[in-house]
């Protein structure tokens, strides 16, 4: 199977600064692809790379097997990139603007305006493709953008942090879209700095900082990587508060922490390892007044995640 993308070894330095530094990616066909990463991390220089707008300094990458340097012209013509080669023209109704997108890839005219009909529908524009782009609301002008970026037919969207700056309403909204561009059978690479938005949409994320991949996975092999649950439990009598240690210490193989005098935590790798705590609590006839079992927002596990290559400068944690 031809990858739609694939990437090895990339290298991009800038100055002293190595925006990527060794990027390794494999993207299969019809999936959404979400490379995740705070600011700076090097992901709209990978993206660049991608869309043939910058040349590697090492590696090489390929989408739908035309390589980013050799087979250039042919990779442009396969994809789109949001937000870069579609401009709109603010004085033109959504409609003229996607028209005259269709006219300039050289589409008959009644060609065009069928696609860009068609595209309006899909992005949920049709009433407002009457009108002028500069009354667009910004949701509106993102859909626009992203039908704008479609017209060529391209095989693979890059889309890069398409949803920074909109409010959660239309985050959800701009999220459809993008789902229907996959179920059409297109490749998506999706940048973002929102664990929250590529949990949402990705089949696989590569999680990127400091121009390297420090860990990569489905959304829920990424959470279990780091994303440990914490049992809690405050038994109505304090004075067992030792039997319950006990219980913990048994259940999860390691020391539970004290949280506070009353309240006990420890983490544990499966829901499985709470039903245990909770059974044994039973048998001893110990009462909880607090028991419950807190899952890691998806921020904790990205911060997880950041914060230790943070600290030690180094690659690890591959999932796969
Ligand atoms: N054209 C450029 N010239 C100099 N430095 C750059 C250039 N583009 C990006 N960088 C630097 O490379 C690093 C990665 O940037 P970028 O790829 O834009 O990250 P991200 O998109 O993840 O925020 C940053 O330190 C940035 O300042
Ligand atoms: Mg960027």
């Amino acid at each position: 199977m031809t990858l739609a993308i694939e990437t090895e070894g990339l290298v991009k330095t800038f100055g002293s600064t190595r925006a990527v530094d060794g990027v390794d990616l494999a993207v299969r066909p019809g999936q959404i692809y979400g490379v995740l990463g705070p600011n700076g991390a090097g992901k709209t220089t990978v993206i660049r790379i991608l869309a043939t707008l910058l040349r590697p300094d090492a590696g090489r990458a390929s989408v739908l097997g035309r390589d980013v340097v050799r087979d250039a012209d042919e990779v442009r013509r396969r994809i789109s990139l949001t937000g870069q080669f579609a401009s709109l023209d603010e004085d033109l109704t959504g409609e003229e603007n996607l028209v005259m997108f269709g006219r300039l890839l050289d589409a008959p005219k009644a060609e065009a305006a069928a696609r860009a009909r068609e595209l309006l529908d899909e992005f949920d524009l049709t009433d407002a493709g009457a009108l002028r782009v500069r009354t667009y609301s910004g949701g509106m002008r993102r859909r626009l953008d992203l039908a704008a970026s479609l017209i060529g037919r391209p095989g693979v969207v890059f889309l890069d942090e398409p949803t920074t700056g909109l409010d959660p309403g239309k985050r959800e909204e701009l999220w459809r879209m993008v789902r229907s561009i996959a179920d059409r059978g297109d490749t998506v690479l999706l940048t973002t700095q929102y664990m929250e938005e590529a949990d949402a949409l990705a089949d696989e994320i590569s999680v990127i900082d400091q121009g390297r991949v420090i860990a990569r996975g489905s959304p829920p092999e990424l959470k279990r990587l780091v994303g440990r649950q914490t049992v809690v439990v405050r038994p109505k009598q304090s004075s067992r508060i030792a039997e319950v240690a006990a219980i913990l210490r048994g259940v999860a193989g390691h020391e539970p922490r004290t949280a506070s005098r009353e309240v006990l935590t420890v983490t544990v790798d499966a829901d499985t390892q709470f039903t245990d705590v909770v059974r044994h609590l039973d048998r001893a006839g110990i009462e909880s007044a607090e028991l419950s079992l807190r899952l890691p927002s998806l921020d904790e596990v990205f911060l997880t995640l950041v914060g230790r290559t943070a600290e030690n400068g180094t690659q690890e944690g591959e999932a796969a």
